[in-house]
């Protein structure tokens, strides 16, 4: 009796310890995703990489957040298309994620100042929401070049193919 309560007090210390340094990792984690989930949705970022975002009023299921589109934005720059933002942070690091988001330059209208002014913590939250998100393949068109013609849907901004 004497003996088994003293290994029990031996123990527990360690158990303790465990439980303590794992649920804390956790809560970390999961508030940096939780973070950068509301960076997301208040960042407007869904209203062009997600198809029928802006016209559903925001209600498109997470499933099938983030996953690019294939309606472009046609104007004096080209057609350009919203990138699938899964597929794309995949291919990157955090520190990759945040030395281009620093720099980034894109064409219109890609709101890329929006990034360059996040804060370091906030563009890693911002990583850690989309990295977490399952990687889903959903290839958008490829940049078309002023003056040729996209075979699919666009966007016409007011200023016109030069
Ligand atoms: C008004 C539409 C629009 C909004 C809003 C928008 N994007 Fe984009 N995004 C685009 C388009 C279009 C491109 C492709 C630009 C190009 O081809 O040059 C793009 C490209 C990107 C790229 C790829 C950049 C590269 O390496 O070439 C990233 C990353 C990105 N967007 C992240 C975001 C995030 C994060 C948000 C929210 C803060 C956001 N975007 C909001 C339209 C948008």
């Amino acid at each position: 009796m004497i003996f088994s309560s003293f290994k029990w007090l031996q123990l527990r210390p360690a158990v303790v310890t465990s439980i303590v340094l794992c649920s804390s990792a956790a809560m970390a984690s999961d508030s940096d995703v939780m973070r950068g989930k509301y960076l997301i949705e208040i960042g407007g970022c869904n209203d062009c990489h997600t198809t029928g975002y802006a016209p559903s009023g925001g209600t498109v299921p997470e499933e099938q957040w983030l996953l690019g589109d294939a309606l472009g934005f046609r104007g004096g720059w080209g057609t350009t298309y919203p990138v699938n933002l899964r597929t794309y942070m995949n291919n990157l690091s955090k520190q990759e994620w945040i030395d281009k988001a620093k720099t980034l330059k894109t064409r219109p209208p890609m709101p890329w100042w929006v990034l360059n002014r996040m804060t370091e913590e906030d563009l890693s939250a911002v990583y850690a929401y989309i990295a977490q998100l399952p990687v889903i393949e959903n290839r958008v068109p490829d940049y078309v070049a002023p003056g040729e013609q996209p075979n699919g849907p666009y966007i016409q901004w007011p200023q016109g193919p030069k």
